[in-house]
């Protein structure tokens, strides 16, 4: 599949640094409130989670187990509709309680798969934490039980989000103006 190419001055502020960090601040503190006295493993699905899960996990202030997973399921900004596990998590989660952590909730392919698995893997409980919900995107019913933000239907990038793996690194959420 061809990727068209894009440049800074197609990427259009949507969510500023500032706004990130005060809800990403104030989703820790819900979690840690929760979550408190539970055993608890944060699930990141990589790439695209590796900045919110960071920032979420320094803001909650309650014991906690990491684990990381790394899926894929876009090629340039369109869904396969596959979902590939590249590499799976490590740690023992029967009984536990997981939040999956991922950037964004937008056909629900990946988190359907990935809560089902957990499920059937002997977790205590599985809840799901993305950081954006597109839910316009959707193809497959499944809700996030926490977000950050809600967009509409645009292809954003920046804060975890990649457009052919580039602009992960931006400190703010930008749509990608095709
Ligand atoms: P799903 O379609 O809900 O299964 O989401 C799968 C993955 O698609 C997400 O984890 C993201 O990596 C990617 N994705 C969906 N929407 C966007 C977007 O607007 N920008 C960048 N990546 C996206
Ligand atoms: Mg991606």
């Amino acid at each position: 599949m061809t990727v068209k190419e894009i440049a800074m001055n197609d990427i259009r502020v949507m969510i500023s640094k500032d706004e990130i960090e005060k809800k990403v601040a104030e989703l820790g503190k819900c979690l840690s409130d929760e979550y408190s006295g539970k055993d608890v493993v944060v699930v990141g699905v990589l790439k695209g989670a590796f900045i919110f899960m960071a920032d979420l996990v320094r803001a909650m202030t309650i014991p906690l187990h990491l684990d990381f997973l790394h899926c894929k399921s876009y090629v340039g900004s369109s869904s396969t509709g596959i979902v590939n596990i590249k590499m799976d998590y490590e740690l023992d989660i029967k009984g536990k309680h997981v939040i999956i952590v991922e950037d964004i909730l937008d056909t629900g392919r990946t988190l359907k798969a990935l809560k089902e698995r957990f499920k059937n893997d002997g977790a205590e409980s599985v809840k799901i934490a993305v950081f954006l919900d597109k839910p316009g995107g959707r193809v497959v019913e499944i809700d996030a039980d926490y977000s950050c933000f809600t967009i509409e239907n645009k292809f954003v990038v920046g804060y975890g989000l990649d457009y052919d793996e580039n602009y992960r690194n931006l400190d703010y959420v930008g749509e990608v103006i095709l």
